[in-house]
């Protein structure tokens, strides 16, 4: 049949297609570079988002396709052509006891800011500040301060205006911000007793600036410039450990997630929250601590989908099976923003539960409270959210003493148009805190939720808590790992698996004569966090002996390379020391968030579940290196090589005499090779945001590290005979010794 007939039999048969729904035209092209996105194609209620590439914004942000068929002009005749502009950060409007250079209305990004003091005021904060790619200034607001008052001088930061000259106790400042720019922060402040300025610093923003997630860390509080040793005059140390989410054993936490579903946030973005609250939710269970997750969607009315008061909210599989299973049309009918409502519901619910517990009572008492509202801020039903949010302090009986049992943090996620001065509104405002944030996608979200938890009350012993920030020092980041500084230069690594006691290789120990002036260094070594221990006791494998094969031909032989060490003293657990967790271990199926009755077979499954697995080890310069170990037919090729080193094994003729079924199998492709002084360390893996030792560095066909200079390695030139390879001692193959050892340290699971 000739095409054109179909089409003509057809077209009767659908008779309201002349009559179409209405829809936007397409003439909406950004240029400049940009791309958008349309919630629901040209169809009247989509909403086009714009986006532009990095150190441009788009302007309109947005644009809505109105039931008429044409785009919302919001006030203007006609449509007005978007564009890509260039983001610029704003000038400082006032700076005082000093002056900065150059003097520009606006600048552009990468430029930079100087400033100098006048003589008899000191300079505190950044002295050069360079214009970021999201319109915000690097480092830290210049002030130029002669300590004259009860508190610091508040200084002004960029692009504000403030009255008040007088910093003494009881003294207010005010400030504002100069034209188009968006006050974030508190307004006003009040130098209080302690010599700190009530509120949060007042920053002014472009309205279309974002935070990059390295932004954040800075802001959230003291704590990094506590670790790194700097000092901030403006912050009283000690004093402030409520701005951040407190994971402590005792007490309990409940964690609000308020999710906004309303017509402004698009379900692209609705998707990119719930990926966001899963991810915090996957987080926060990874502590075994005692928190319950409620979970909130809302626009012109909220729905609970899991309140505090159902047990499922303290299981982490229920609560993210509910977050996944989230619709964001359950709004369509009402597509409004009521921020108010939202809270109000959170309200409610800590009612209910402060009716059940009793007012008085400890239970409810000691109960930590932090809402997270994933929004864009814009409201515009049910009025101001704040009476919500002072019913809310007033019924968790917040004051300055209780001021960490609730946190607000209002963060919008995603490419969205975000209302600054709104999500200001809504977060707490702490000194030296920040409580609002903008970020451009879940995994920034990831790095700032890291930044938010304060792990620093956990001091038992839970097993393979890393820091997950990309902030975090080498030794934050695996605690776990020690070096042992034997008489004699030559040193090794190892891990502490409890708080007193660390495995290592044994042929650490081949002249261990003098075992007491060997040391144990657990902590960081760049700072004061680092302690020396002495050992109390030695357990070497009594299989390991190096020349056993010496007949056979094999010069060297590493089976059964394991020790263990006593250190003479318990390790108190901090940020900087914490023992990784042993597989087959209580603690561990814990951590694996397993079911009781799991063997020592399924966390072999578990954690060695693919033939190429990847895994770490920290280098000499502690840094966190990168193998891939082997399994199975892999394994088998990748630990067949060595035959190829006729140098040290001119005789072999089966591999499995030098690599046993003990070792792990790395060191093929982009995997690092382990260097000598490396040896003892663990071979670990990350599971559900926590860390477990599968291995041990014993050998390898390959020192890519070059004598005394800890930074620097040699990748194996290409085509290299033998090509390189580690072995490590699989701790599943040497459970008997570990457990005969062990007993009494740790909780052993069935084999
Ligand atoms: C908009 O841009 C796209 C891709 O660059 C192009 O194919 C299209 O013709 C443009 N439309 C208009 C109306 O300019
Ligand atoms: C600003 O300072 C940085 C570091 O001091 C420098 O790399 C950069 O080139 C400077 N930018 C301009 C525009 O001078
Ligand atoms: C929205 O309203 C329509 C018509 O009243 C109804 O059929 C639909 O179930 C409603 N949707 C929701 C999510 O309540
Ligand atoms: C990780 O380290 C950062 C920076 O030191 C700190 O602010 C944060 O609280 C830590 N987070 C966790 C979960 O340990
Ligand atoms: C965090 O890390 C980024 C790079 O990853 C760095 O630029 C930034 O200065 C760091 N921030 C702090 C507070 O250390
Ligand atoms: C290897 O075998 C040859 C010949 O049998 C012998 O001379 C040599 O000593 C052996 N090498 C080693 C390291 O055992
Ligand atoms: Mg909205």
């Amino acid at each position: 049949m000739d095409p054109l007939v179909i089409l003509l039999c057809l077209l009767p048969l659908y008779p309201g297609l002349a009559a179409a729904t209405p829809s936007c035209p397409q003439n909406v092209n950004i240029s400049g570079g940009g791309t958008f996105t349309l919630s629901q194609g040209w169809a009247p209620g989509s909403l086009l988002t714009y986006s532009c590439p990095l150190g441009y914004y788009p302007s309109p942000a947005s644009r809505l396709c109105k039931s008429n068929g044409q785009w919302q002009t919001s006030g203007a005749r006609s449509l007005k052509k978007a564009v890509c502009r260039s983001v610029r950060c704003p000038a400082p409007a006032s700076f005082e006891n000093g002056i900065y250079t150059p003097r520009l209305g606006s600048y552009s990004v990468g430029s930079n800011l100087s400033f100098e003091c006048e003589d008899g005021f000191t300079l505190r904060g950044s002295p050069v500040r360079q214009c970021r790619p999201n319109g915000m200034w690097d480092g830290e607001t210049t002030v130029c301060d002669n300590g004259a008052g009860h508190c610091p001088n508040p200084g002004t930061s960029v692009g504000a205006v403030r009255t008040g000259s007088h910093f003494d106790l009881g003294d207010k400042v005010i400030y504002r911000c100069s034209s188009s720019l968006v006050l974030t922060g508190s307004k006003e402040r009040e130098c209080q007793e302690d010599g700190v300025w009530s509120g949060t610093e007042p920053i002014c923003r472009q309205p279309y600036s974002y935070d990059f997630p390295e932004d954040v860390a800075p802001a959230l509080g003291s704590s990094l410039s506590h670790l790194l040793g700097a000092t901030n005059p403006t912050q009283k140390k000690n004093e402030n450990l409520g701005r951040k989410i407190q994971i402590q054993r005792s007490g309990h936490l409940n964690l609000y997630l308020l999710l906004d579903a309303s017509q402004s946030v698009t379900e692209d973005d609705f998707q990119i929250f719930k990926e966001s609250a899963a991810i915090m939710v996957d987080r926060l269970f990874s502590f075994e601590i005692k928190v319950s997750v409620a979970i909130i969607t809302f626009a012109s009315k909220p729905k609970v989908i899991m309140s505090v008061l159902n047990e499922n909210s303290q299981d982490v599989t229920e609560v993210i099976s509910s977050l996944e299973n989230i619709n964001y049309k359950d709004h369509e009918n009402g597509t409004g923003t009521n921020t108010y409502e939202a809270l109000n519901s959170v309200y409610i619910m800590m009612n209910n539960q402060m009716q059940r517990f009793g007012m008085k009572t400890v239970a409810w008492q000691e109960i930590r409270h932090a809402i997270i509202l994933l929004t864009d801020g814009k409201s515009n039903m049910g009025g101001s959210p704040k009476p919500a949010i002072n019913n809310i302090k007033e019924i968790l009986n917040i004051k300055q003493k209780r001021n960490d049992y609730l946190d607000i943090y209002a963060i919008g996620v995603g490419k969205l148009d975000v209302d600054w001065r709104e999500l200001n509104e809504l977060g707490s405002k702490k000194d030296g805190e920040r409580h609002a944030f903008i970020l451009q996608d879940s995994q920034a979200l990831h790095q700032v939720f890291e930044h938010m938890l304060d792990v620093s009350q956990l001091t038992d012993t839970i097993c393979g808590v890393g820091n997950m920030s990309a902030n975090a020092s080498d030794q934050e980041r695996t605690p776990w790992h020690v070096t042992i500084k034997p008489k004699s230069l030559e040193t090794c690594r190892g891990t502490l698996i409890s708080d007193q006691w660390v495995l290592t290789a044994a042929h650490c120990f081949r002249n261990a004569e003098e075992l007491t002036l060997w040391r144990v260094f657990v902590g960081d070594p760049n700072s004061e966090w680092g302690k020396d221990f002495r050992i109390e006791k030695l357990v070497k494998s009594p299989g390991f002996d190096v020349f056993a094969k010496k007949d056979q031909g094999i010069p060297e032989f590493y089976g059964d390379d394991i020790a263990l060490l006593k250190l003479a003293q318990k390790v108190k657990m901090s940020t900087h020391a914490r023992p990784i967790c042993l597989p087959c271990t209580v603690e561990a199926n814990l951590a694996l968030r397993r079911p009781q009755g799991s063997t020592c077979q399924d966390h072999e499954n578990e954690l060695l579940n693919k033939l190429s697995v990847p895994a770490h080890f920290v280098a000499l310069n502690g840094n966190k290196l990168n193998v891939n170990l082997k399994t199975g037919s892999e394994w088998t090729s990748c630990a067949q090589v060595v035959s190829q080193d006729k140098t040290t094994f001119p005789n072999l003729t089966d591999f499995r005499e030098v690599v046993t079924d003990q070792f792990l199998c790395s060191g093929t492709q982009e995997d690092d090779n382990p260097c000598k002084g490396e040896s003892g360390g663990a071979v670990f893996l990350e599971r559900r945001y926590r860390f477990f030792q599968v291995g041990l560095v014993s050998w390898g066909l390959y020192n890519p590290c070059l004598k005394s200079d800890k930074n620097s390695r040699k990748k194996a030139p290409r085509g290299r005979i033998p090509p390189p390879r580690d072995f490590h001692l699989s701790l599943f193959r040497l459970q008997p010794w570990l457990r005969e050892h062990l007993q009494g340290v740790l909780k052993f699971l069935p084999l």
